[in-house]
């Protein structure tokens, strides 16, 4: 079976891409898949990426570089094969694809852009399919979604880009009704790239254009007291409902206010415990409301669902990533782990319900 794997990517989530592929390529089974790695470079251009560096080096994270042979964009939709463009070449094929594992974080990859190329080209793909993953991306339609479900969501605003260009003192009005402190973040983005916590009105402005550096709509979220708690989520094989991983609970290292980017991927800032300190009855509702959350916004594949816990006992739906980090830090791989399926045949999984 040939695996394309693709990473990199033109989000801000590159380099996190990277570290991902980079872990999956070295659990997935050999003997099972072929593996075609393939790089989009920061511009947007497809290469053929084998042999690049995938992780971090000297604190320096890696990224795709766009000397690999060139790919069309990037498959033949007559013989499902990629399609190599060298320069001054007649484009060649270089054979069929079965699958495609789409391996990027962010806009352009998570959001259901490449979903929808995948689509038109019919080739088959791991993970959610166009809606879903354009839903789950963007903050602000998935929390309209978990609402309508009756998921639980905690209180927010929503703060388009002409909103805040010409109606900023009303926006202004609003955020200040969700009390300080709020966390600002761009509503498509990942791996908390230009989130702010913001203890007070006058930090307001800074925080949004910031967030808008990533995402014109920006969304302002009512910080939640809480331990943060994440659960993975597979779909189901052979028709079987979608299943829930062992949760993890995340906590940060001293020196980090909140999950940021320096503590999800460059410090050892954070520590995961599998399984989290907590009641049997709620790790169970954890579970439950992850699948919820999934069915909810339609997922396919894998999702991370992540949480609050609030010290009155509640559960609170922070935000769900249909393609969660796997990198060597990351939680999906560990907490699947925990439960009993290890890295490879985590992937296998992946695989053999994207062709189901
Ligand atoms: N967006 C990053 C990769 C995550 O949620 O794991
Ligand atoms: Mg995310």
């Amino acid at each position: 079976i040939r695996v394309a794997v693709v990473f990199g990517g033109r989000s801000s989530e590159h380099a996190i891409s990277c570290l991902t592929a980079g872990s999956v390529m070295a659990a997935i089974d050999q003997d099972r898949y072929e593996v075609i790695p393939i790089g989009i470079a920061r511009d947007g251009r497809w290469v053929l990426a084998s042999g690049q560096r995938l992780a971090i080096e000297d604190g320096r994270l890696p990224e795709v570089a766009d000397d690999g042979l060139p790919l069309a964009l990037p498959f033949d939709p007559e013989s499902r094969g990629l399609v190599v463009v060298e320069p001054g070449q007649v484009p060649r094929t270089l054979g069929d694809v079965d699958v495609v594992l789409p391996l990027l974080h962010g806009p352009y990859g998570e959001d259901g852009t490449i979903q929808g190329l995948l689509e038109l080209a019919g080739v088959r793909y791991v993970g959610a399919g166009v809606l879903a993953s354009a839903a789950s991306m963007d903050k602000a339609y998935m929390k309209l979604v978990w609402q309508g479900c009756g998921l639980p969501v905690g209180p927010y605003v929503v703060v388009r880009d002409r909103q805040w260009r010409r109606e900023r003192k009303q926006v202004v009005d609003e955020i200040k009704e969700l009390g300080w402190p709020v966390f600002v973040k761009p509503a498509r983005a990942g791996s908390s790239m230009g989130i702010s916590k913001v203890e007070s009105e006058d930090a307001l402005e800074a925080a949004v254009e910031a967030a808008r550096e990533h995402d014109p709509k920006v969304i302002v979220e009512a910080a939640i007291e809480g331990r943060e708690i994440e659960c993975g989520v597979l779909e189901g094989l052979n028709d079987d409902p979608a299943e829930a991983s062992m949760p993890a609970e995340v906590r940060v290292g001293s020196g980090h206010d909140y999950y940021d980017f320096e503590a999800k991927y460059l410090d050892d800032g954070l520590a995961l415990d599998i399984p989290p300190k907590l009641p049997a009855a709620v790790i169970e509702e954890v579970r439950r409301l992850s699948v919820r959350a999934f069915d909810a916004l339609g997922c396919e594949g894998l999702a991370r669902v992540d949480f609050f816990y609030t010290p009155d006992g509640r559960l609170i739906l922070n935000e769900i990533n249909t393609m969660p980090g796997c990198t060597p830090a990351s939680a999906f791989p560990k907490m699947w782990a925990a439960t009993g399926l290890d890295y490879p045949a985590l992937v296998d999984r992946w695989i053999r319900t994207a062709l189901a």
